[in-house]
């Protein structure tokens, strides 16, 4: 979501680790090895968005920890911070850094000196593996940053330039990402199709994603849909519960899940403008608060605690959506932390899996008083108040699989 917005996309994260843990429970209570192998494959589609507007977030050495606890290994950063970059360095996590000053990095010399300042230092100890330039710039629906729309293209090409003139396009990889409300039309999902607003900028965005091997990236919320709807929109279809599900008569699927239903419209899109088959559509953000306003309908501790749970568990089962079996739905969960400084709804202060102190926001089954790890006894951060210690706890060997 737009970090400060909030049209109709403004929603912020929610909870993963309890999802994470509660999958692998399930793994290891059913038969072990061969799922668990699946699991472990697929645990590298799972990440969680860090956003930190807040002012009462642990220090990056402590969500270091608390992540290598959860064995999470992909982390979505809204900026390039260093210090976050430099406490995971020797870690494996990999990191998707953003930059959203569209007008500076389509600037060659500028966007040469970035990636020279903030990306490159920290490689390879910490493994930088794509740049986000720019969050949601053509969602604008008529409000849109003309300036920024415009400078969206030449910031992702000067930034891929710089990289390949360090050398680093190899591993580094440049893209944005975007809203759903690019989409003109996403329901049914054959029906996907790009406003014709952004088109302009969506058809050599698509050409420069394929030439050069990146994936295009959605923000997608079914809770807001189902906010806005919830007379209409069935309750289990957003949670991925069992549901008969919803076909669609243009390619015969049926979609038991809205998140699928927005991932294969965006497939349809690009088809549209001849990208079929040579960019990945991969979920930048997606996830559900556990608390809202009043008005929210949805929000809440138990949807959230079931979106992101099920979901944890398709991705970890590798599963693709009906356009695309073959290719693994590939999300960031929104988010780690509940981050108190953000305007707007109470939802966007609540999405986090967990409090600033490390405990989890809901129950993530793992209470079993095994060594768990805790914010208490990790060095003390300077400057933060370490509260309450991490609760979750986890057998360690299960939650590798997440
Ligand atoms: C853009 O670059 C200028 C000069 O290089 C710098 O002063 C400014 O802070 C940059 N803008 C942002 C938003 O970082
Ligand atoms: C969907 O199924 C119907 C009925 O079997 C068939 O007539 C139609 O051609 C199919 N459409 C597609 C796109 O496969």
């Amino acid at each position: 979501m737009k970090r400060v917005c909030s049209r109709f996309f403004c929603f912020s994260s929610a909870s993963s680790s309890l999802l994470l843990c509660l999958l692998v429970s399930l793994l290891s209570a059913n038969d072990g090895v061969v799922r668990a192998a699946t699991a472990t494959a697929a645990a590298q589609k799972f990440g969680i968005n860090y956003g930190q507007i807040a002012n009462n977030l642990p220090h990056p050495t402590q969500v270091s920890a608390l992540l290598n606890s959860l064995n999470v290994n992909r982390v979505k950063l809204y900026d390039a911070d260093p210090s976050v970059l430099t406490a995971f360095a020797g870690t494996g996590v990999e990191f998707i850094v953003s930059n959203e000053d569209l007008l500076n990095l389509s600037d060659a010399r500028k966007a040469s000196a970035w990636v020279t300042q903030h990306v490159q230092p920290f490689l390879p100890a910490t493994r930088i593996t794509c740049v986000i330039v720019g969050n949601e710039v053509l969602s604008g629906a008529g409000t849109g940053d003309t300036a920024a729309m415009q400078s969206l293209l030449p910031a992702m090409e000067a930034v891929h330039q710089a990289l390949v003139d360090s050398g680093l396009d190899g591993q580094v990889h440049v893209s944005t990402s975007h809203s759903l409300n690019v989409l003109a039309s996403s329901y049914p999902p054959s029906s996907g199709a790009f406003r014709e607003d952004v088109v302009e900028y969506i058809r050599p965005m698509l050409d420069f994603l394929a030439q050069v091997g990146s994936p295009f990236l959605i923000n997608a919320y079914p809770f807001f849909a189902y906010k806005a709807s919830p007379g209409t929109v069935s309750l289990p279809y957003v949670l991925f519960e069992p549901n008969p599900g919803v076909r669609d008569p243009g390619n015969n699927f049926t979609y038991d899940n809205m998140l699928y239903a927005q991932i294969d419209a965006v497939y349809a899109a690009m088809a549209r403008l001849g990208h079929a088959d040579d960019v990945a559509v991969r979920v930048s953000e997606t996830g559900w608060p556990s608390k809202g306003d009043e008005d929210e309908v949805g929000a809440g501790v138990r949807n959230a605690a079931a979106y992101n749970g099920n979901l944890m568990k398709r991705v970890a089962a590798g599963q693709g959506t009906p356009l695309r079996p073959d290719v693994p739905v590939d999300v960031f969960v929104f988010a780690l932390f509940n981050e108190d400084l953000k305007p707007g709804l109470a939802s966007e202060r609540n999405y986090g899996l967990f409090y600033p102190n490390g405990t989890p926001v809901y129950d993530l089954g793992f209470d079993d008083g095994a060594s768990s790890p805790s914010f208490g006894s990790l060095p003390a951060a300077s400057g933060f108040p370490s509260s309450k210690p991490i609760t979750v706890t986890h057998p360690p060997v299960l939650c590798v699989l997440l």
